[in-house]
């Protein structure tokens, strides 16, 4: 608790251009929840270079992930919003964790299986005990809620199973966070094939709008995304073409799947695409022009770089040095 609030912890990693599917199925949720929780959201660059990276490009990727948080709306004077490797605590309380963490569960993770696969010639350790730096994130801020998608789900389960482990051993240290289930945020299917995730990694650019899309590019993807021969408009698991260009309209407009599927009644998938890459760009278009004009205001940016990783660094102390102590490490001499 902080000032009487909840905590909410959340990051995402700049690698990778984002997506449509990282904003409306993250993002934009996001904004609903500063009232009711106090939030951090990190630009997790510590995580980032598990794989490899090119040093100028991930600095970039870092500044517009963290300029993207606060064009989508997330006030950063109420958010936390900063680089993960600006707080020491992270990498501090990860190796603490580590020691009480078993090879076994780290094996176990689903997603070290398929990063190991797709970087072969690059597995490194980082890889390996990333869930334990995602639970020091976590912990550090005695979060009680994350919200998370499915495919992290896994490793929020490790976090809660360290923190009670933890607990266990030296009393009531660390919250035990739960999984953030709200009002679900859209599941933004790619437009090449319905039945995997529009990622930020797939190799197909037709397959995802990105956050910077031009808005020709934006009709053209939506002209080309694969649909079925159905030819009627509905919002079904039989049509999962169609049913993600539906969630698509619906988390841009705020219809509902039924108003959207009674507005195209009788339509084809001529007058669909369009319309679904129309409401797109109106989403899109203030988000690009914020992102403009702060990218633009290098003192602004730099003045809640500053001033949030001094935030940040205050509560991850306070938890790092009460783990300090009950680990045993020697108290500081002041
Ligand atoms: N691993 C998360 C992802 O790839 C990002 C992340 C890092 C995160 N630390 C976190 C998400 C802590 C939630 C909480 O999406």
């Amino acid at each position: 608790m902080i000032d009487g609030k909840k905590v909410l912890f959340s990051g995402m990693q700049a690698t990778g251009n984002l997506t449509l599917g990282n904003y409306l199925g993250a993002l934009k949720n996001w904004l609903t929840l500063s009232d009711e929780y106090e939030c951090f959201y990190s630009v997790v660059d510590l995580h980032s270079i598990t794989v490899r990276q090119n040093p100028a490009e991930l600095r970039k990727r870092a500044r517009s992930l963290l300029t993207l948080y606060i064009a989508a709306g997330l006030d950063p004077k109420k958010n936390c919003i900063y680089y993960q490797s600006h707080v020491s605590g992270h990498a501090e309380l990860s190796w603490i964790l580590s020691c009480f963490t078993y090879m076994g569960e780290l094996n176990r993770m689903t997603q070290f299986k398929d990063k190991a696969a797709k970087h072969a010639d690059n597995i490194n350790a980082g890889l390996f005990t990333y869930p334990v730096l995602m639970a020091a994130d976590i912990l550090l801020y005695q979060a009680d809620v994350v919200p998370v998608g499915v495919d992290q789900m896994q490793h929020l389960e490790l976090t809660r199973n360290i923190a009670e482990r933890f607990n266990n051993i030296y009393g009531d240290v660390f919250t035990v966070p739960e999984a953030y289930v709200g009002k679900v945020g859209a599941k933004i299917m790619s437009l090449q094939d319905p039945s995997r995730k529009m990622s930020k990694s797939d190799e197909n650019p037709n397959a995802s709008i990105y956050l910077m899309d031009d808005p020709d590019t934006i009709m053209r993807k939506f002209k080309r995304a694969v649909t079925d021969s159905e030819g009627c408009i509905r919002y079904s698991e039989q049509q999962p073409g169609i049913k993600n260009l539906l969630d698509i309209y619906c988390a841009c407009t705020g219809k509902t799947p039924q108003e959207a599927v009674k507005e195209f009644e009788g339509k084809g998938y001529g007058e669909l695409k369009p319309a679904v890459g129309e409401a797109v760009i109106s989403v899109l278009r203030p988000l690009q022009e914020e992102m403009k004009r702060l990218s633009g205001d290098k003192a602004y940016i730099d003045s809640v770089i500053k001033e949030n990783a001094e935030k940040a660094n205050y509560y991850a102390m306070k938890t790092l040095r009460k783990v300090q102590r009950k680990v045993g490490f020697p108290d500081r001499i002041r």
